[in-house]
């Protein structure tokens, strides 16, 4: 650490954080991920739009003073004095395959449960949802797959960024994240009404419209591009 470093210490407030039991000194105000890089990691996994939106950088944390484990995202939760930290690189749950062309609903009694049996062991103690960073209704969505509603499944988890902290202390071992993924497409797939303006678009595609600004996008130069992508136009919705 350089002299600089340590003046800037000096007028900072610091909080005592443990990483994998290591001890380590890092400003207060700064979110987990970037505690432990001011720390002196180096993310090369569990780390992507640092925005909240990916999902990579699911974290597991206690505090000596509360037995609770929590868990939140490293890219947008703070760091607190006397936190015991543990990145998860991704969740392991398992993904069941499935072609879509062969899970139409009205072929099924309920073609959810037929994938993820276990959503039946729902005892519905609500952790998911009490987990779940985007503030959805996690167990809510559940029970709507167990009634085989996949359009309420789809709606109710459609902010789902696939991080997987809603299933890591699910007593049943439910996958609430990856079969509502299925959900959503299944939805999107047999039983959302098409959208004109996609097929629209879709056509404009096809026929060359947007070939020559590609090719210019495809051509610019990287700040070129970061200046153009700055200042675009962002339509509001409604
Ligand atoms: S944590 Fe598991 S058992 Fe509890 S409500 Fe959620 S899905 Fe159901
Ligand atoms: S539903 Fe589960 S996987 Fe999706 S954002 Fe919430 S906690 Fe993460
Ligand atoms: S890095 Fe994408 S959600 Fe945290």
């Amino acid at each position: 650490m350089n002299e600089d470093k340590n003046e800037e210490d000096e007028e900072q407030e610091m909080v005592e954080i443990f990483v994998m039991g290591k001890r380590y000194e890092v400003p207060e105000g700064l979110t987990i991920m970037t505690a432990l890089e001011y720390a002196g990691y180096k993310f090369t996994r569990g780390c992507g739009c640092r925005g909240g939106f990916c999902g990579a950088c699911s974290t597991v944390y206690r505090t000596e003073e509360d037995y609770k484990l929590k868990m939140d995202l490293a890219c947008q939760t703070a760091v607190e004095d006397g936190m015991f930290l543990v990145q998860l690189p991704f969740m392991p749950a398992v993904r069941e395959e499935y072609e879509i062309e062969k899970v139409d609903p009205e072929e099924h009694d309920n073609v959810l449960l037929d994938h993820y049996p276990e959503v039946a062991r729902c005892v519905s103690c609500n952790t998911c949802t009490k987990s779940c960073p985007q503030d959805i209704e996690v167990m809510d969505y559940v029970q709507a797959a167990l009634r085989g509603d996949i359009e309420r499944t789809a709606e109710l988890s459609f902010d789902c960024i696939q991080c997987g902290l809603c299933s890591i202390r699910c007593p049943a071992d439910i996958k609430q994240y990856h079969m509502a993924q299925m959900a959503r497409r299944i939805y999107s797939k047999y039983e959302q009404p098409d959208s004109d303006e996609l097929a629209k678009r879709v056509k404009e595609i096809e026929e060359g419209k947007y070939d020559e600004e590609m090719e210019e996008l495809a051509n610019m130069a990287e700040e070129e591009l970061k200046k153009r992508y700055d200042e675009r136009d962002i339509v509001e919705e409604g």
